[in-house]
């Protein structure tokens, strides 16, 4: 049993959104998903994908997209993109229901992986692109989101965490923040997150260990589209 993680699959199967204008290691970069995911997964592993999986704006724009993810080997657990805009946060339990037994939205709530506890939430970092009042008041939604997904796994007596955000945990030049200190209060492990793509963007937020707590990125990129080992 492994657990394994990667972030912004951005899949198109049902719209017209060519990826490879982003770079080379675009092209085909669904192939390669699939490739890497047969090769490394078996049916007793996880995989979590960390946002950012589809270009489509609802629910049935994405279909393809969500059959293809269904179809890579291993128990799929999903966490919000900022792209997502099929996944309404506060319906998250009605994509639940939908894709019981095939998919799990993570939001609110929390997937058992052994003795731990897979939490999470999308996150958000002030990137220049809104004003500092509404990247604080999303910063605060979000953590609020974190901390209910901590709380559900503790109220069922787990006591070990691997945290899942699609924003980096921290914004550039930032050392803390209220998701690293969510994430060192209830003693997490781990902290993963995606969303940075290019080279000028990888080194954005915390990696390795800080405060006794392990961050990795895993965008699609930066991992050339192989999923990255977080438990083995
Ligand atoms: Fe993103």
């Amino acid at each position: 049993m492994a657990l394994y993680a990667l972030g912004d699959l951005h899949l198109s199967f049902q719209a017209d959104k060519p990826m490879d204008v982003f770079g080379k290691e675009w092209r085909n970069h669904e192939k390669r998903i699939e490739k890497n995911c047969n090769k490394l997964i078996t049916e007793n592993d996880t995989l979590v994908l960390v946002g950012d999986h589809s270009w489509g704006r609802k629910l049935e724009d994405c279909e393809a997209d969500l059959q293809f993810i269904e179809d890579l080997p291993g128990k799929k657990v999903m966490i919000r993109g900022n792209h997502d805009t099929f996944w309404d946060a506060k319906k998250t339990n009605k994509l639940n229901d939908i894709y019981r037994g095939r998919l799990f939205f993570l939001q609110n709530n929390y997937y058992p992986y052994g003795e731990y506890a897979l939490v999470g939430t999308k996150g958000y970092c002030y990137e220049g692109k809104d004003s500092r009042e509404h990247a604080d008041m999303l910063v605060e939604r979000e953590a609020k989101r974190l901390k209910a997904s901590f709380e559900a796994a503790r109220a069922d007596g787990y006591e070990k965490f691997i945290v899942f955000l699609h924003y980096p945990p921290t914004e550039l030049g930032e050392k803390r923040s209220r998701f690293t200190l969510i994430a060192e209060a209830y003693g997490a492990e781990q902290v993963i997150y995606a969303h940075c793509h290019g080279k000028a963007r990888f080194h954005d937020s915390l990696m390795g260990n800080v405060n006794g707590v392990k961050y990795s990125l895993v965008s699609g990129d930066y991992l050339g589209f192989k999923p990255q080992l977080i438990l083995g």
